[in-house]
């Protein structure tokens, strides 16, 4: 077990259309993965972690979120494997960010609910409907499973200042 080096904005694999996962295959392999993505998501207080944020071309991603709304409810675990939409309304504009650039807060819009369908770590298809912060956290990482990161969501009139902001940040990453 052990917490991986997150990777950055700026690298390549930030910015690829991520392999379907086989999950016979990487079942034997996936126990021990899920727990290092776990550690390094704490270690980092983040609230998920896509496969290639660790330098894995695969469509998996990993959050981690309350399991209520109460201070200090304990966190659950959700592992979203080859997701697919099924289903995005409403809109919101809420601040984002993201481990692979650290630092950074943008607005960006968002749909309000969504329905997705997915793997879970037990290899189980799964319809999942969400709203709010779980809503954002799938849209967020399924971003992340296509090479889109929230900041190609930003408006248009606020990239100048995302370009200096991560010019200022840069610098800080290791
Ligand atoms: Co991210």
């Amino acid at each position: 077990m052990a917490i991986r080096k997150v990777v950055k904005y700026g690298d390549p694999i930030l910015r690829k259309k991520l392999k379907p996962v086989n999950f016979e295959e990487l079942a034997p392999q996936l126990p021990a993965l899920l727990q290092d993505m776990e550690e390094t998501c704490l270690a980092v207080h983040g609230v998920g972690l896509a496969a290639n944020q660790i330098g894995l071309d695969m469509r998996l991603a990993l959050i981690l979120i309350p399991e209520s709304d109460k201070k200090d409810a304990p966190l659950k675990r959700i592992v979203i494997i080859n997701p697919e939409f099924i289903e995005k309304t409403g809109e919101i504009i809420e601040e984002e960010g993201c481990l692979s650039l650290p630092g950074l807060w943008v607005e960006v819009p968002r749909a309000t609910e969504v329905t997705i369908q997915f793997l879970n770590e037990h290899g189980e298809k799964v319809k999942v409907r969400a709203r709010g912060l779980l809503a954002k956290a799938f849209q967020h990482e399924m971003d992340h499973l296509d090479g889109h990161l929230f900041i190609d969501h930003a408006n248009p009139a606020l990239k100048p200042a995302i370009k200096k902001e991560l010019k200022k940040l840069r610098p800080t990453w290791n």
